[in-house]
C-alpha cells in the first residue's frame, strides 16, 4: 500500500524561535495522529539541524526544501546533500514551482539535483505542476509530462523506490485558489498512468503523489479521499501547529 503523507513546507519563514514554538505544538498533538500517517517538516536551512534534534525520538521526518547538484567546491551560499545527509537529512524537496519560477531552476537542472540526491542515498519529493496560463489554454498534461520526461524519464527502475511526487499546480499555490478534488484527482491519474506507460504499473502505483496548493483543514478530506491522492505538500496551512495536524488527520475521517 502506498505511503500517506502530509508534507510541510514553510518555506522563508520561522526563525529558530518561532519553529521550535511550531514544532512543539506538533510534538504535543503526535498522539492524536494514525501510525498509517507519515508527517514531515521542512524547515530553512537554518533550522534543519535544531529541528531534527527536537524531533529525534518522534516519527516526524525532517527534510529539506532543496540543495546543490555539487558534490562541494566553490558555490557560495549553497548547501551539498552531504552536508544534509551529515545532520541526518535523508529527503529532499526538489523542483517546487517558487526554485522553478523565482531561481530559474530548469528540468535540466532539476535532473542533475534529482541524480545527486539519489548518488546519495536520499528520497526526493519532486514536484511537478502547470501555470494558470498552461491551465487556461488546456495544456496542463502537455506541461506536466514534459516535467516528468525531462527530470525523471532516464531514472532506472529502481530509483522510483525513493521518489516522492508532489503535482502543485502553481495558479493554486499560495493564493487560495484550491484545484477541486476532481482536477487533482484528474492530473495525478493521469501522472500515474503515464509511469505505468514509461515503466511498468507496478512502480506507478508504489510511487506516493502528493498535492499541493492551498491545502487547508476545510479542503485536506475531499482532496485526500480522492484514489490518486497520497497526501498534501503544504504551504501556509503549515506555519500553525493546529492546522497542520488537522490536515493530517484529515486521513482518518
Ligand atoms: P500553499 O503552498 O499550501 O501555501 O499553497 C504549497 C507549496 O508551495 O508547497
Amino acid at each position: 500500500m502506498r505511503k500517506k503523507i502530509v508534507a510541510g513546507n514553510w518555506k522563508m519563514n520561522c526563525d529558530l524561535g518561532e519553529m521550535q514554538e511550531l514544532l512543539t505544538g506538533i510534538k504535543n498533538q503526535l498522539k492524536n495522529i494514525p501510525d498509517t500517517v507519515s508527517l514531515m517538516v521542512a524547515p530553512a536551512y537554518t533550522n534543519l539541524y535544531a529541528a531534527f534534534e527536537t524531533l529525534k525520538e518522534t516519527p516526524v521526518e525532517v527534510v529539506a526544501q532543496n540543495m546543490h547538484q555539487e558534490k562541494n567546491g566553490a558555490f557560495t551560499g549553497e548547501i551539498s546533500a552531504a552536508m544534509l545527509k551529515g545532520i541526518g537529512v535523508q529527503t529532499v524537496i526538489l523542483g517546487h514551482s517558487e526554485r522553478r519560477s523565482i531561481f530559474n531552476e530548469n528540468n535540466q537542472l532539476l535532473k542533475e539535483k534529482v541524480q545527486t540526491a539519489l548518488d546519495n542515498n536520499m528520497q526526493v519529493i519532486f514536484c511537478i505542476g502547470e501555470e494558470l496560463e498552461s491551465r487556461e489554454e488546456n495544456k496542463q498534461f502537455n506541461v506536466v509530462k514534459q516535467q516528468l520526461e525531462e527530470a525523471l524519464f532516464t531514472l532506472p527502475e529502481k530509483a522510483w523506490q525513493n521518489i516522492i511526487l508532489a503535482y502543485e499546480p502553481v495558479w493554486a499555490i499560495g493564493t487560495g485558489k484550491t484545484a477541486s478534488p476532481e482536477q487533482a484527482q484528474e492530473m495525478h491519474a493521469f501522472i500515474r498512468e503515464q509511469i505505468a506507460e514509461k515503466y511498468n504499473s507496478e512502480i506507478a502505483d508504489a510511487v506516493s503523489i502528493l498535492y499541493g496548493g492551498s491545502v487547508k483543514p476545510a479542503n485536506a478530506k475531499e482532496i485526500f479521499s480522492q484514489t490518486d491522492v497520497d497526501g498534501g505538500l503544504v504551504g501556509g496551512a503549515a506555519l500553525k501547529a493546529d492546522s497542520f495536524v488537522e490536515i493530517a488527520l484529515a486521513f482518518q475521517n
